[in-house]
């Protein structure tokens, strides 16, 4: 465990099945860890302690005010009832989908030009979002993650428009034992979302690349060869 992981307090705000995979990754990973549901702390409470043992259930909005750096893990088609204001001057990273199971046909969620972290981003404007979390089902998630270095280590995509954010989040990603792989600006989170080659992605680094390299220019945003590492 690192100095700089025992100092951060990484939030989750959604405790369901990827907030408290989550959650326990990073307890796992030495961070402290808060988290939150839609209510009130005692409805988590029992489930944090079973699953995430070591992080602490508490409300919304302490989560937000708490932490240094905040996970979104709650259905995308809610976003608009996170604590934007206690938010503000946050890196937060959104780990959401627009799911229309879950999110219902939602024509604002769903437009091909612009990816849902833009659009996070825009609700968000005081924050700084970089997508992160979101390719892999939560069981891939939570049993994925090895040492550094390990041969056939899975990778997560990261994206986002601000470099020092890119890399606090990919030096979280792999504390919890991925390897970070930069896929470019937060217009390229497009690359990662439902509906893209690499939405349920469970692969390498390498194969990571790969899929980026063969998305469409177009829709890979102009940060996509600076960014990458
Ligand atoms: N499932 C996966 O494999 C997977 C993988 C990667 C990413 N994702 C994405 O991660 C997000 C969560 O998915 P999930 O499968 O974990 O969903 P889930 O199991 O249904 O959990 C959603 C959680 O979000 C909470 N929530 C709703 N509104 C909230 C708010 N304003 N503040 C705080 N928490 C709030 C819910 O609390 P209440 O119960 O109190 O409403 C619940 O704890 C989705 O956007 C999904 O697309 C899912």
């Amino acid at each position: 465990m690192s100095t700089e992981t025992q100092q951060t307090t990484v939030g989750i705000l959604g405790a369901g099945k990827v907030g408290t995979v989550l959650a326990r990754l990073l307890i796992a990973a030495g961070y402290r860890v808060l988290i939150a549901g839609s209510g009130a702390t005692s409805k988590i409470a029992l489930t944090i302690e079973v699953l995430a043992p070591g992080a602490t259930a508490t409300t919304a909005d302490e989560v937000a005010s708490d932490s240094d750096i905040v996970i979104l893990a709650l259905p995308l088609g809610k976003f608009h009832t996170i604590p934007r204001d206690l938010l503000r001057g946050t890196l937060v990273i959104d780990a959401m989908n627009y799911w229309w199971e879950i999110d219902g046909i939602r024509d604002d969620l769903n437009d091909p030009r612009i990816s849902t972290s833009e659009l996070v981003q825009e609700f968000l404007p005081e924050s700084r979002v970089v997508k992160a979390f979101n390719h892999m089902g939560y069981h891939d998630l939570d049993e994925g993650p090895k040492a550094e270095a390990t041969p056939g280590r899975k990778a997560l995509g990261i994206a986002g428009d601000n470099a020092a954010d890119l890399e606090t989040v990919s030096a979280i990603v792999n504390a919890v034992g991925f390897d970070p792989v930069v896929v470019g600006s937060l217009r390229t989170s497009i690359s990662l979302e439902p509906g893209s080659e690499l939405f349920g992605a469970n692969f390498t680094a390498d194969v990571i690349r790969d899929a980026v390299d063969r998305f469409p220019l177009s829709e890979r945003g102009q940060l996509v060869t600076a960014a990458r590492q």
